[in-house]
Parts: C-alpha cells; structure tokens; sequence
C-alpha cells in the first residue's frame, strides 16, 4: 500500500475516535467575548496543545493580555523542504438566545449527518480536522512531508487583538512559506471550494445624549429632541434610495472590477434556497448587483444593535436620554479600515441633528483580504480539495473576515489560502450552528493529502 493510502485509511478507521475527540473539544465554552468564560477559554487552550502534543508536536502555550495562543511545531521534513503554517481558532461565538438552540450548544449531537455545536464548524471543528490530517502522517509515516507550525489563537471572534503582535514579535519562528486556513465555508454541498477574497471590516459605535436625564413624554415630549429620532434618522442616512452607501468617499477604494468576478458565474446560486437559508422575506440590497455581487464583492453598511428607552413588558411613557447603536462596515479591496472609519465618523458628525450630542467610537478593524488564485499553491490546494471531493473546485469570494490573513501575509512574506469546509446554513453565529460529518471526515483527507502536494512545493 502507498504511504498516501495508507494515510487515508487510517482516517476512515478511526472516524469514530476522531468524532469523539472533537465532541470533547466542542463541550468546552471557550467564549472569547465573556470575562467569566475565561478559565474555560484557557482551558480550551490547554485540550488543543494536548491533543497536538500526542499526535506529535511540539507545543507552547504562550499567554497574552486576553487568551493564550497555542503552537504546535514539526521541523524534520529536512533540508529544503517547505514550512507550512496552519492558522485555526479555538473560540467560540456566545450561544444566545439559548432557548433557540434545539439541543443545547456546548452538549454535541449528531442529527441528520451534522454535528450539532456552538464553535463545531466555526472554528473548533475545522482546526481539529487539521491537527487529525497531521496525527495521521505521524501515526502511519512516523513523519510530515513538510515542516508544520499550528497557531491557535482564542481571539479571533472579538477582533486578534493580541494576535497581531505576537505575529509580529515573533516573525521568525513563524517564518514559512504558505499560510493555511480553514475557517470559511463551501458554495454549496458536495462543492469544494477554495476562498478568493475576504471583506475586511470597520466597527463603529455611536451614542446620542439628548436630555441629561429620562424626561416624562408628556410633561417634555415634543419640545426636547428625543435622541432615538435623532439616531433613527443618522442611521437612515446611511444608505440612499438605491442602497448605495451614502457616506462620502465611502466608495472611493473600491476594486471596480475584482480578478474572479467572471468565476462568479460558475457558483450556483438558487434564489429560492437563499431565502429558505435565510428566512428573509426578501432578497435585498445594493441595486445593480446580483445577491452573489453583493456578499463578494461589496462593502456593506450595517446595523449590528441598538438600544434606547423602555424595552420591557407593556409600556411606559418616557422620553429617552440615550440611544446607542453598534454599526458595522464590511469593507472590500482596496478599502481601509482606518480611513472608513474616519469617513463614518465625519458622515456622523455632519447628519447629527442640532438638539443632542454624539459620540463616535471605533471599536476594532481588520483589512480586506483578496487571494492569488495562480501559482503552485492554489494549485495544490485544488488537487488536495479534488481528491477528496473528486469535484473541480470553485473559487469564491467570502462575505465574512478574518482580520490576521492580510497581516499573516504581509509579516511572514508567504500566501495564504482559504480551504474551508462549513455549508450554507450552517447557523455560524447563530443558534443550531452545525458542521456536516461528512466535511469533517473529507476535510481531514483533503488536508491530509495537501501536505503531501505541498512536500515539493517553493514559494514563488
Ligand atoms: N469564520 C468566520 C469568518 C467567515 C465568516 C469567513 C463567513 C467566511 C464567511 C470568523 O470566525 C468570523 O466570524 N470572523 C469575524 C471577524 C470579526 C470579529 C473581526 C466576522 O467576520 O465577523
Ligand atoms: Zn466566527
């Protein structure tokens, strides 16, 4: 038998131990957002480097001001031989609203060929399938075809704060020559797909302070400004009547014609299914683009909370003092975070209505990412997809953002490629996530495979 097949049947004989293990990983809550998770998070950290360490590696965990970031490393493919860099995170989004969940989120279960789990496809699911292609090399061929580093951060779904400098402060032992993540998803099921692009994203908050304090609507209602309105109508200001973004330069950076639109025309995109997907009434958005046009390859302006006045049971008669929402700006190539957050702050200020005062602050941002889809290492990643699959790969641009790939690239000189393995629908973020059992099995072959398609590969 090759060394190849032999690899790849030892991830089908142990599909069950390696389901067990994720299941494991999965019912720790390592929710990066929550102070009072953080034990868990840390905890989530340690499990990672242990289960790395068996399958060979040599681990650290390596504390920051927020959560650890956990290395793997496997330096003895020899003289010449390429270093592969896997990037995968260990956090997890908050579950609520819990009572949506149909099992509850940190209790894996299995239900129609998906893995049930806050974090199983979003990231944990998709990391571990990588430290299991590597277990399986090293338990078959007591070696790797490349040397690999594994870096696991706990940070990524609230901004790599810490990430970034470590990245940065450590620039030589992260040296490497391609970058690999899996943390995005498939166009559709059965369809391998390798990222084309990322947005980047600027997040924003604005307060409105109308009356030093809540007022009796009826005793001032009418003759002070209620800051509610007044961020109403800042926020109906965002967008125009085509719903084009109606901030002042806000397009000036946009790619006009992004390198794989003409790719766009190969995705199928079923109108029907999108709305099933989504639950949306309606398909909607920028006019002139198509609903694919508008995820890939378009900035968005978008409202992610919003809070003022009484929201409890029944009414009460009150004038607000505050209103406050959190904004969101996907950005595109060449858009710069920074830059768009000047030009959200400068729209705010001059749409602000007399009568109440607000703030403006920036909360984090992450740079849009565009791949390069020629060159040897797309092309081993769309052999590597190929032979799992036995599909053709599709290229895709993703609507979400991982802020780390454009500075992975940038510090470490090497490129990155997105191999994801989620579906559509699988409620990333939301109550029900899941991740399918079969993805998860491919997915470990496909990576498996792509270490044996990188074992010559050069950087060019
Ligand atoms: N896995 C996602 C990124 C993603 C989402 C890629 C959808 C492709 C499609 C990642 O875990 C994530 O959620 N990132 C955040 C980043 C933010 C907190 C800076 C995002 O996109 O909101
Ligand atoms: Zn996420």
């Amino acid at each position: 038998m090759s060394d190849r097949q032999a690899v790849h049947d030892y991830i089908v004989r142990n599909r069950q131990r390696f389901q067990d293990e994720l299941f494991e990983f999965l019912r720790i809550p390592s929710i990066s957002a929550v102070a009072e998770r953080k034990g868990d998070t840390r905890r989530a950290a340690e499990w990672i480097g242990e289960r790395m360490r068996t399958a060979g590696l040599e681990v650290s965990i390596h504390d920051t001001a927020g959560h650890p970031i956990v290395l793997g490393e496997w330096r003895q493919a020899g003289p010449g031989a390429p270093t592969i860099l896997i990037y995968g995170h260990y956090d997890v989004q908050p579950p609520e609203p819990l009572e949506l969940w149909t099992t509850p989120a940190f209790e894996p279960t299995i239900r129609n060929g998906r893995i049930y789990a806050r974090g199983s496809c979003d990231d944990k699911g998709q990391l571990y399938l990588h430290v299991k292609s590597l277990e399986s090399h090293l338990a078959v061929n007591g070696k790797l075809p490349v040397n690999v580093v594994v870096i696991a951060e706990g940070e990524e779904e609230v901004g790599s704060e810490h990430l970034m400098p470590f990245v940065r402060a450590h620039r030589d032992r992260l040296a490497c020559d391609a970058i690999v993540i899996s943390d995005t998803g498939m166009v559709g099921a059965g369809l391998p797909t390798i990222g084309a692009s990322l947005r980047g994203l600027a997040y924003m908050e604005i307060r409105v302070q109308g009356p030093a304090q809540d007022l009796h609507s009826g005793s001032y209602g009418g003759a002070v400004l209620n800051p509610a309105t007044a961020l109403a109508r800042i926020i109906a200001s965002f967008h125009d009547a085509q719903e084009h973004i109606a901030i002042a330069g806000f397009y000036d950076d946009v790619d006009p014609a992004p390198v794989f639109r003409a790719n766009m025309e190969r995705v199928p995109h079923d109108p029907a299914a999108f709305l099933e997907e989504t639950g949306s009434p309606l398909a909607w958005g920028e006019v002139g683009y198509s609903t694919v046009e508008r995820l890939w390859i378009r900035p968005t302006c978008e409202v992610n909370g919003l809070l003022s006045g009484y929201t409890g049971e029944g009414s009460k008669t009150v004038l607000p003092a505050k209103a406050m929402a959190k904004v969101s700006c996907r950005i595109v190539p060449d858009q710069d975070p920074a830059k768009i957050a000047r030009l959200f702050e400068a729209h705010v200020r001059k749409v602000a209505p007399a009568g109440v005062t607000v703030e403006v602050l920036e909360l984090h941002g992450g740079r849009p990412w565009r791949a390069r889809l020629e060159g040897a290492l797309v092309e081993a990643g769309a052999r590597a997809l190929k032979y799992a699959w036995g599909k053709d790969v599709v290229y895709a641009g993703e609507g979400g953002s991982i802020p780390i790939v454009p500075e992975f690239e940038e510090v470490l000189g090497a490129p990155a490629i997105l191999l994801g393995f989620g579906l559509p629908g699988e409620n990333a973020h939301a109550p029900d996530e899941w991740f399918s059992v079969e993805n998860y099995e491919l997915g470990t072959t496909a990576m498996a495979e792509l270490l044996f398609e990188l074992e010559h590969y050069q950087r060019s």
